[in-house]
């Protein structure tokens, strides 16, 4: 069936199968691999992706309930002017090992600060309980997120 996105501020066409997720069409048919897939059954987070501006496990969706639909990705954070200020703070804090989780991390922490004001260390810890770190990096990636969401309220975002 073909399936009709906005990804990353472009359209984009693709044709797959009705049982086609989500990531696996950015992955495999957009080549946009930034979202990962560490279980596949909704657990790890490493896909996550936003959806009209919230942020979904892409591994839990199919594609063809995109359609006609806005994702955003990790590819489609950076501007012009450089990395999103989480993405910054992430770098800033060192708060990635392997890498692998980060992506969905990044994307679920800008969900969270996006929705949400003042945000204490146990609401950060406790609202990305759905992200798993297998490197298990959690102090640094809470103080990212501390520091991304103060670095997103200066620049507007
Ligand atoms: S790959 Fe989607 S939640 Fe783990
Ligand atoms: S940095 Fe390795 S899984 Fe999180």
């Amino acid at each position: 069936m073909e399936v009709n996105l906005n990804v990353n501020g472009r359209n984009r066409s693709v044709t797959c199968r009705a049982n086609a997720t989500l990531v696996d069409v950015l992955r495999e048919q957009l080549n946009l691999t930034g979202a990962h897939v560490g279980c596949d059954t909704s657990q790890c987070g490493a896909c996550t992706v936003h959806l009209n501006g919230d942020a979904v496990k892409a591994c839990t969706i199919l594609a063809a309930q995109c359609d006609g639909q806005a994702i955003l990705t990790i590819e489609g954070l950076s501007s012009a002017d450089g990395h999103h200020p989480m993405q910054a703070a992430f770098k800033n804090c060192h708060a990635l090992q392997c890498g692998f989780c980060t992506p969905g991390m990044i994307m679920s922490a800008i969900d969270l600060v996006q929705k949400n004001d003042d945000l204490t260390d146990a609401q950060i810890r406790e609202q990305l309980e759905g992200n798993l770190c297998r490197c298990t990096g959690y102090q640094n990636i809470a103080a990212a997120v501390a520091e991304g969401a103060s670095a997103m309220k200066e620049a507007g975002q």
